[in-house]
């Protein structure tokens, strides 16, 4: 078992925990669970293609969404994350405290589309977009539509039939 594995398994865990605990939720405990991993693929295929730490970059989205999972709120859920992810990560003592700070940026602003961070950061961000359009979800932003056209034209995928 890697450190993704055992990553995901301790997700798994918390995901699970939040069952019941919060009255309203704008995505389903079962999208957490499902684009936790989904999207942990994608952003392992992109790290290979960019010659990334392929484990690390699908560490990092796995936990991408960490705050909303806690808080059940989209909303400024890419900060909401950042303390709390931190502490989780510590706790499943597989990570560096290199590597925390790494993910935890991740996590943190992974919703600034429109910027460029660190080679992770964007690997998050690219992996997280390609997933939820796999899924069906609209662009909800300007931003992720451009992102996800640039990722498609540079590696000279024709228009998606969807
Ligand atoms: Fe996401």
């Amino acid at each position: 078992m890697n450190r993704l594995l055992k990553l995901q398994v301790s997700l798994l865990e918390v995901i699970d925990q939040q069952e019941g605990k919060v009255f309203e939720r704008d995505e389903t405990l079962d999208w957490e669970r499902l684009h936790m991993a989904s999207s942990a693929r994608c952003a392992w295929l992109l790290a290979l293609e960019r010659g990334v730490d392929p484990e690390l970059a699908a560490c990092a989205a796995s936990v991408h969404d960490f705050g909303r999972i806690l808080t059940g709120k989209q909303k400024e859920h890419a900060e909401a994350g950042y303390e709390s992810v931190k502490v989780f990560l510590k706790e499943t003592q597989l990570f560096t405290e290199e590597e925390i700070d790494i993910i935890s940026m991740a996590v943190k602003r992974h919703s600034l589309k429109t910027e460029t961070g660190t080679p992770i950061e964007e690997i998050v961000k690219d992996a997280d977009v390609i997933d939820c359009y796999q899924y069906g979800y609209p662009f909800d932003r300007p931003e992720k539509k451009e992102r996800y056209e640039e990722w498609r034209h540079r590696y000279g995928i024709s228009a998606a039939r969807r």
